[in-house]
């Protein structure tokens, strides 16, 4: 399959050059904050890709090594005389003045977490800004020689140099992190930087992507087809009323029900996407074949590999079997809502780039020998970024800002064998803890709230009748990206209504506990 790359052109653009800091993308998302795109490019690229980039500034980001040390990582020097502005955040201020012949050395005293910043001079770097600041520090080292035509424009207790400042060029660097929300007026700096001095326009807004976007799949897909895989997810529900938007008709778009749906979605999807959105969804239903697969199956990692396979099996049949029902046109486009953290370039500090071009996610893996070719709209954006598109095209609220539902679906959550039954016993008690968590409130303050039916009967008492059914596991978390996560402390009386609900509304469940343990060790799903 083959990626093809999507510009912005005419757009106002930042490029950020990533060392390797964990905040890397923290930049990227201040930036865009502005309203101004931002692209995150390994520091292996060259000064005449920078060139003819568009970019309107440069961001050195900061990065875990040492300037002198062996390895550490490097810029191309001609990024210093392309005339454009240039913020060396920590790492990338050490460069930028070792670069430009100033000095760094190690401080004796490593600056980490927070601390106090005074503006020294003026600058426009700082303009509205208070004489203080308080900002986020994390380094070891410190420029001790300025370069020629440098001066300093800020200090720290431990650092008369904590800002330097170049305004015939336009080179600036800052020894703390502006883009942490540690350091609270950060996003000022960072706006000073890319409107005041670069100059740029606040022209990255989700109406100005969308009709953007649309020029360019249009371009790219001619009078082509194009098939998606909609799961009703944020991002594929996204990708789909934007190819929508773009090219009506010429977009097919393929859901598959695999049996192990939450209850009602494949009902809502139609009517979303079929009957609001007027879209060409095919709609297969697949459960007693993935159902029939997973027969006797309990090992976790089998059911991902059998669902996997089969999403792929039922995809390709169905999108074959569309393809010459419908004007005998064969799809030469596969359409996916990649987003940006998927497609950014990682590099590691001394190793080799190109290796490490981070791999990422496409639907379910979908076989080569489709040759299709690969239309990625959202490949640009942040997820918060496709939820706002998302909004601005007509999507409501309840599709933009759903909680991550695994692809595999309620088989993970089932654990032992996955059976029609227990199935059903899921769904239910599934959609008493999604009502219960929306009419609380509780729903969009939390990453994921979901129920696990486990493969545990225990003895409990209804009536007058001794019971012996089954156990369900609440599962609510916190997390920021799904790496690492918290349980979250939900008030008792809602605890205590969505258990009396699911024992006393779902037939086949008499127990529910709730799972206190926090990803790691533990993971977000059970399985
Ligand atoms: P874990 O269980 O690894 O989950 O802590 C982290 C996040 O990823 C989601 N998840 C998946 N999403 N296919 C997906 O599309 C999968 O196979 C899958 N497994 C886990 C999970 O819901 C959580 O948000």
């Amino acid at each position: 399959m083959k990626r093809t790359s999507s510009t912005s052109a005419g757009a106002s653009k930042i490029v950020i050059l990533d060392f390797g800091s964990q905040y890397t993308q923290v930049i990227a998302r201040r930036v865009r904050e502005c309203h101004v795109y931002s692209e995150i490019l390994p520091h292996t690229t060259s000064a005449s890709e920078l060139k003819h980039s568009g970019a309107r500034g440069i961001i050195l980001s900061g990065g875990p090594a040492s300037v002198y040390a062996k390895g550490a990582p490097r810029v191309d020097r001609g990024i210093y005389r392309l005339g454009l502005p240039i913020l060396g955040i920590c790492y990338g201020m050490q460069l930028l003045a070792r670069d430009l012949d100033g000095a760094v050395q190690p401080s004796e005293e490593r600056e980490f977490g927070s601390g106090r910043f005074t503006i020294t001079r003026t600058s426009p770097l700082f303009a509205g800004l208070p004489k203080t600041l308080d900002v986020w520090n994390s380094h070891g080292d410190k420029v001790t020689r300025l370069p020629a035509g440098f001066v300093a424009v800020g200090a720290t207790e431990n650092s008369k140099s904590a800002a330097i400042a170049d305004t015939r060029r336009k080179f600036y660097g800052l020894q703390f992190h502006p883009e942490v929300s540690h350091t609270p007026r950060g996003s000022e700096v960072i706006e000073n930087f890319v409107m005041g001095i670069c100059g740029c326009r606040a022209d990255w807004t989700p109406g100005s992507f969308i009709e953007r976007t649309c020029a360019e799949i249009r371009e790219q897909v001619g009078e082509d087809r194009v098939v998606l895989g909609l799961s009703g997810g944020v991002d594929s529900s996204v990708a789909a009323a934007l190819l929508h938007r773009a090219i009506g008709s010429q977009l097919t778009c393929i859901f598959v029900d695999n049996g192990l749906l939450r209850a009602g979605e494949r009902v809502w999807v139609r009517e979303i996407f079929g009957k609001h959105f007027h879209l060409d969804l095919r709609v297969v239903d697949a459960s007693a074949s993935f159902l029939g697969k997973l027969r006797g199956v309990t090992d976790p990692e089998r059911k991902r590999k059998i669902i996997g396979r089969e999403f792929i099996r039922v995809f390709e049949k169905a999108a074959k079997s569309f393809a010459t029902r419908r004007r005998g046109r064969p799809f030469r486009f596969l359409a996916q809502g990649t987003l940006y953290p998927d497609v950014i370039e990682s590099v590691p500090i001394g190793g080799n780039p190109a290796a490490m071009i981070k791999s990422h996610h496409n639907v379910g893996g979908l076989p080569k020998r489709m040759k299709f070719q690969l239309v990625e709209p959202l490949q640009q954006l942040f997820k918060d970024e496709v939820r706002e598109v998302g909004l601005q095209l007509g999507l409501p609220r309840e599709i933009v800002h759903r909680q991550p539902f695994p692809g595999p679906g309620l088989a993970v959550r089932i654990l032992g064998e996955v059976t029609r039954s227990r199935v059903r016993v899921l769904q239910a008690a599934d959609e008493i803890v999604q009502a219960e968590m929306v009419t609380s409130g509780w729903y969009d303050r939390v990453w994921q709230s979901f129920a696990v039916l486990l493969p545990v009967r225990s003895v409990g008492v209804m009536g007058d009748e001794r019971t012996f059914e089954n156990t369900v596991a609440l599962r609510v978390v916190e997390s920021r990206d799904g790496m690492t996560a918290d349980w979250v402390r939900l008030p008792y009386e809602l605890l205590g209504r969505i258990s009396t609900r699911i024992i006393n509304e779902v037939k086949g469940v008499n127990r529910v506990c709730y799972d206190i343990s926090s990803k790691p060790p533990a993971t977000i799903e059970w399985e």
